[in-house]
């Protein structure tokens, strides 16, 4: 029995360390994969943004350090360096444009207060989504000459569209408003192309704000049949753009396990991240995993064993979604250049606002921030960064035209960043919303 016992545990640990399915088959959209033998954790070039337009219309003993390196205690940190909103909570405002069957836009009244005091003559939303921050825009801004939408998901195009072109028509179709409103289905990344591509004179001169809310909408969550949602049995598919060609069923199922574990380690977040890698490559012996059900049930028998009950499971699977999420649409990488982006398309004195959902998507803002008003501050660690933030920061209060919600200025070169520490939602917004407990809003202004 013993030697039984250990030829068991032999062949189980080969298995581990086997390429199970990558002997024979190349791994599907993985561009850099060559030979498992000479695999290197590497960044997939995964997502090929829209084109159509539509213009008006690893050994274990390190895994298990590497585990331990992960905090949960990172959120609760990042919470501490924060301003919570004390702008009163419009829950009228909110469903205005958005409702039960829709995606509620947060941080509406927060957004809304920071183009307050800029004329809006430009107006650019990058995540158009169901339209309900780019409504509230529009008609708090009746000086707005120029709009444009954006999101990668034809869905949620049609969606914000329609719900623009209601705003900006009479029940007969007749226009109401002088405002240009325009459309794309397309990647934020490419909002130099967008914009030139309306008129080469905005580009020049600058939009005056644009906005970014980051992540995925209610509606794309509550569909199943995209593969967002823990809860509902759905493909693996989670691509925001479904025209993209890498899906979450091919991460799962062909991706090099080193690479596996890397997402959901870097991306998820997950401590547990070594066991899932293991029990998702064990699962391609017998067949794979094909809808998020299958993937949920892993996860389940993973989690019950090492953390109780169910908000363990839910939360090990919230992370796993996030991790597969953000490699399928390339989110982080994508995120970084496309700030930049639409920094450069902004004009003098106009503001960026992003509303980021998870730390990794709020350290890349941060970061890119600082970066932008002032290059040399590239390539700080977290801590520096905040003593880089505290020795340049100009106290909000002294200043004499100040405005109520900004707390704390920080001066670059460039730019100045409106938001020392990020903007979070009242008590009453998360209590109306939970999608909006993880909120970030950060705001900066070119000079
Ligand atoms: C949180 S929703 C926006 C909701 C919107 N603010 C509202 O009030 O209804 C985010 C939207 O951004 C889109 N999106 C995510 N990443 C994108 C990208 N890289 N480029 C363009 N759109 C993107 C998603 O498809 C989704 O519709």
């Amino acid at each position: 029995m013993a030697v039984a016992a250990l030829a068991a545990d032999a062949a189980r640990k080969l298995f581990l360390q086997t390429p199970l399915s990558f002997s024979s088959v190349r791994p599907r959209n993985f561009p850099h994969f060559r030979s498992f033998a000479s695999l290197r954790p590497r960044r997939p070039n995964v997502f090929s943004p829209t084109v159509a337009a539509a213009a008006g219309g690893s050994s274990k003993s390190t895994a298990k350090k590497k585990s331990k390196s992960i905090p949960e205690k990172v959120d609760s940190e990042s919470l501490k360096r924060r301003t919570r909103s004390v702008k009163e909570f419009d829950e009228e405002a909110a469903l205005r444009f958005g409702g039960t069957t829709s995606h509620i836009p947060v941080m509406l009244g927060e957004v809304l207060e920071v183009f307050t005091s800029i004329p809006l003559r430009s107006f650019v939303d990058c995540t158009l989504g169901g339209a309900g921050h780019s409504c509230s825009m529009i008609q708090a801004h009746p000086e707005m000459q120029v709009y444009v939408g954006i999101d990668v998901d034809p869905v949620a195009h049609e969606k914000g569209q329609a719900m623009i072109n209601s705003l900006l028509h009479d029940d007969l179709g007749g226009p109401i408003s002088n405002l240009k409103a325009y459309t794309f289905v397309k990647n934020f990344s490419n909002i130099h192309h967008v914009i030139n591509e309306i008129d080469n004179n905005l580009l020049i001169k600058g939009v005056d704000g644009i906005m970014m809310d980051l992540g995925m909408s209610s509606m794309q969550v509550n569909n199943a049949e995209r593969g967002f949602s823990v809860l509902n049995d759905g493909p693996l598919d989670m691509r925001m753009n479904p025209k993209a060609s890498l899906t979450a069923e091919d991460i799962l199922n062909t991706w090099p396990e080193v690479e596996l574990g890397r997402i959901l380690r870097d991306y998820g977040e997950e401590s547990n991240w070594y066991t899932l890698q293991n029990k998702i490559v064990k699962a391609r012996l017998t067949g794979g995993l094909h809808s998020t059900r299958q993937l949920v049930n892993l996860i389940q028998n993973t989690s019950s064993r090492t953390r109780g009950g169910r908000q363990g499971w839910i939360k090990t699977a919230t992370r796993v979604f996030q991790a597969l999420r953000i490699a399928v649409n390339d989110e982080l990488n994508t995120l970084e250049s496309s700030l930049k982006s639409c920094f450069n398309c902004l004009g003098h004195g106009g503001r960026l606002a992003v509303i980021s959902f998870h730390s990794l998507e709020d350290r890349i803002v941060k970061k890119t921030f600082l970066n932008i008003i002032e290059s040399s501050s590239i390539n700080k660690d977290d801590d520096e960064e905040e003593r880089c933030l505290d020795s340049r920061e100009i106290d909000g209060n002294n200043k004499e035209e100040e405005e109520g919600w900004i707390k704390q200025r920080v001066r670059g070169i460039n730019g100045e960043i409106l938001t020392k520490r990020p903007i979070t939602p009242t008590e009453e917004e998360e209590k109306l919303n939970r999608r909006s407990r993880s909120a970030k809003l950060r705001v900066i202004q070119k000079f």
